[in-house]
């Protein structure tokens, strides 16, 4: 029997002035479309910012249902608008920023497994990593270098047989 240790480099930054200018100007977005999530249910609004290779910034949130399990969570709902309306162009990074309407969120909020395992679809895909950006509605920031350091031993079409 062998043991290994998985593990990855996070990096926190104590406030927005400490991230790149690019990087502001994407959680921002994401703190836009954090305040246009339609959550009647959860009264917990997300926000997501797709920052695409070709300089567009797409933003996604989350999309609620009196049927709870036909709504949507931010960030799938930006990647799958990304995809759908620039259908093969990378992703350079993504920003999320997630808040309860009930009581302020200052712990970073990082995306749920379904969103993971979305994403790393198109980190695959396009062979290169997707930096995640991820706060709260205030307090410190959370990066990631890549989709992968927080879905380590994902499941991916390699397993499906014909690649
Ligand atoms: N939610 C997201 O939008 N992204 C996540 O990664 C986790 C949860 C949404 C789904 C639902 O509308 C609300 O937050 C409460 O779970």
């Amino acid at each position: 029997m062998k043991k290994t240790q998985i593990s990855f480099e996070l990096s926190i930054f104590e406030t927005p002035e400490e991230l790149s200018q690019n990087d502001q100007k994407l959680l921002s977005e994401a703190e836009t479309a954090r305040d246009n999530a339609y959550s009647p249910y959860s009264n917990f609004q997300v926000g997501a910012a797709v920052l695409l290779e070709n300089g567009e910034i797409v933003h996604g949130n989350n999309q609620e249902n009196a049927s709870y399990p036909s709504g949507l969570c931010a960030e799938r709902v930006a990647v799958f608008y990304a995809g759908a309306k620039f259908p093969g162009v990378p992703i350079k990074a993504i920003a999320i920023s997630a808040s309860s309407k009930k009581d302020v969120t200052k712990t970073p909020a990082a995306p749920c497994g379904n969103c993971r395992q979305a994403i790393i679809e198109y980190e695959q895909k396009q062979k290169s990593p997707i930096p995640i950006l991820f706060r709260g509605k205030v307090g410190p920031i959370y990066k990631c270098a890549s989709m992968a350091d927080i879905l380590p031993l994902a499941f991916s079409s390699s397993f499906l047989g014909d690649s």
